[in-house]
């Protein structure tokens, strides 16, 4: 079995991309600090696979403790490396945290893959790096704009790390760089999903929280803005649906069948929703009125933004098939299983 290192595989996305690797054939193996994920996605994943997943509990930035890794798992073929901070309002707050781990740990991994003989990587970036974009849809071509956050700008210094590495005359690393849309979601035996500590920052988990009486109300963050509905529109993707893309990913690295040294895709649905249609939508998939009222803007937000996922389509074979109301369902079916197991 090919052994693929996940970093940040206790996570959201990198849980459910463990369980589409491990359900592909191949072996995941997880590197997690556990800085924002718990304990308990491992069970989770145990439920799913019928079987344990090896996981090392250490942080991504530790160099001697990843060659450890490296030299005991021996033969990784490849790295998903998805471990990083991602709120956008913390790393305004906390810049040079983001900086020292996001930056860091892809630095500390890019050092010490080679050493090992480890030439494929996917690099979780996201569709932030586009900015505010002048025009929409956005293709992996659109230029990218200075970053509305810290948060946003690590993601673009790791992109540019990875291609500086890769101009180099010595390079052997290969890597495809995936820009993620917004995922939402959870796998379908409701075994893992999203577990924010704390309030959620994102959207969905702060929707279901609401719905299960956690939360009193979701405030929508500005209903003037120059879209449809005046709420702010994004490309929702079922997580599931994103881990898949991964797989594709690693496959066509591992079969060098990579144009270029550096590939970029944008990971989404190629559809544009509103706050406003999220949660119209969850209303009919969870069979609830939800409480909900217009506030103001959330600074940094971009006002529309969605993929054109016609490269992925293309090039990777990759399409999404899940619907938002499906997406939003297997949300709410995961909120009340925590609810059920009181976590
Ligand atoms: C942003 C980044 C994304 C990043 C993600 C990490 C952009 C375009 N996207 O996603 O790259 O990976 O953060 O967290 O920069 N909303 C409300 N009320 C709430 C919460 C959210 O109205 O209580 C709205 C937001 O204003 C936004 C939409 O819901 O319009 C989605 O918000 P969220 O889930 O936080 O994701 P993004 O900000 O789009």
């Amino acid at each position: 079995m090919k052994k693929i290192l996940v970093t940040g595989g206790a996570g959201y996305i990198g849980s459910h991309t463990v369980v589409e690797l491990a359900q592909a054939g191949y072996e995941p193996v997880i590197v997690d600090n556990f800085s924002n994920s718990r304990k308990s996605v491992l069970d989770g994943l145990r439920a799913i696979l019928g079987h344990d997943v090896t996981c090392y509990p250490i942080d991504c930035g530790d160099a001697d403790a990843l060659r450890q890794v490296f030299k005991t798992e021996g033969n990784v073929q490849g790295v998903i490396h998805f471990a990083a901070f991602k709120a956008v309002g913390e790393s305004v707050a906390k810049p040079l945290m983001y900086f020292q781990n996001n930056v860091g740990s892809l630095l500390t991994l890019l050092k010490v893959m080679p050493e090992f003989g480890v030439e494929s990587l996917v690099f979780s970036s996201s569709c932030t790096v586009y900015g505010i974009p002048d025009a929409l849809p956005v293709t992996e071509a659109t230029p990218t704009k200075p970053a509305s956050s810290p948060y946003g700008r690590t993601k673009q210094m790791c992109e540019d790390i990875v291609h500086d590495v890769s101009a180099a005359p010595d390079n052997k690393l290969h890597t495809i760089l995936l820009r993620y849309f917004n995922p939402i979601g959870a796998h379908e035996s409701a075994q893992i999903g999203e577990l924010p500590l704390g309030v959620p920052n994102n959207l969905v988990p702060f929707i279901t929280q609401t719905a299960a009486g956690i939360r009193e109300k979701l405030t929508i963050n500005g209903s003037d803005y120059d879209t449809p509905d005046g709420t702010n529109v994004r490309d929702y993707i079922h997580v599931v649906d994103l881990a898949k893309a991964h797989i594709t990913a690693v496959q066509r690295l591992l079969d060098r069948k990579a144009s270029d040294v550096v590939e970029t895709f944008n990971v989404g649905t190629g559809h544009g929703n509103s706050v406003l249609e999220v949660v119209k939508t969850f209303e009919q998939a969870s069979g609830q009125k939800l409480n909900y009222v217009m506030g103001p803007r959330r600074p940094g937000d971009v006002p529309a933004i969605y993929a054109d996922a016609t490269k992925a389509a293309d090039v990777l074979g990759f399409t999404t098939t899940t619907s938002l109301l499906d997406s939003l369902a297997s949300a709410w079916k995961w909120q009340q299983a925590l609810k059920n197991v009181g976590n």
